[in-house]
């Protein structure tokens, strides 16, 4: 599996397909197939997949995680809780990232950051094993500055910042929350990268927030899951894909050619 990516400044787009898998296992069975959809995705414009094999296996299985390393050319992010059974898994995979997530059985969706400042010595040692086996390793953190100082001590690679906050102020019409929230975004991107970090974002992003997201320099990687599985009911998985990569590159785009103006 290839994790060569283009360089900055163009912004890598990580498809989550775990909502497929949450419709197949709605009815038990084998359709939808997540790892078709993936196939999809990587055709419509996905640079990477991202999927989440959760504790409770309520989406992507053990199965699905096997199929989308032996199945699919591009890099695979596997979203994982810090437990052992997961490390297990992960040493068995080797996919080319794992993102670390806090996950609580009862939660819909990941709902905060992972706390890297409480978990420091802990975290310090999970990642040293995953990145002895050549995965790289990144930590899904709220954009606040004394995370990312931690992740950096903890030796994460990668910090993924959590858009939901600014996801949910846009999508209520909250102005001056979406406005701060993004400016912490944009902060935090520049701590993190200034720190050595890669910086990727993600989480509740749709046609209507990816912009001002996507405008950030410091980002190289977006990973998009529900909405996009969703929207796909209606406009089809591939021109959604399409329409998502193309609002990335556009905001990309504009916002180089700002920064050269
Ligand atoms: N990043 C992380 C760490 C996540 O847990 C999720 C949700 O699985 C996403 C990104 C994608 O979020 P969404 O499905 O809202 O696009």
């Amino acid at each position: 599996m290839s994790a060569n990516y283009p360089k900055a400044p163009y912004l890598r787009l990580g498809v989550n397909i775990d909502h497929v898998a949450t419709i197949r296992n709605a009815r038990g069975g084998g359709h939808p197939d997540p790892v078709r959809a993936a196939h999809l995705a990587a055709e419509a414009g996905a640079d990477g997949i991202t999927a989440h094999l959760r504790e409770d296996r309520r989406h992507i299985s053990d199965e699905d995680i096997a199929r989308l390393m032996s199945e699919i050319e591009q890099p695979l992010n596997l979203e994982m809780a810090m437990t052992d059974e997961m490390l297990q898994i992960a040493l068995n995979h080797r996919p080319n990232a794992c993102c670390i997530v806090p996950e609580s059985r009862q939660e819909l969706t990941t709902e905060g950051g992972l706390d890297a400042v409480s978990m420091g010595d802990r975290l310090s040692a999970y990642n040293a094993q995953l990145k002895n086996a050549g995965i790289r390793v990144s930590l899904f953190i709220d954009p606040d500055i004394t995370q990312i100082e931690a992740s950096t001590s903890v030796g994460a690679d990668i910090v993924e910042l959590h858009t939901g906050p600014y996801c949910e102020a846009a999508l209520e019409g909250d102005k001056a929350k979406s406005t701060s929230e993004i400016e912490r975004l944009a902060e935090c991107a520049r701590a993190a990268s200034a720190a050595g970090l890669e910086v990727h974002a993600g989480h509740g992003l749709t046609f209507d927030t990816v912009d001002a997201v996507a405008a950030m320099p410091e980002i190289v990687e977006l990973n998009i899951g529900h909405f996009l599985i969703g929207e796909a009911i209606y406009g089809g998985l591939h021109s959604t894909i399409g329409r998502m990569r193309a609002l990335m590159n556009n905001a990309r785009a504009d916002a180089n050619g700002r920064a050269s103006a």
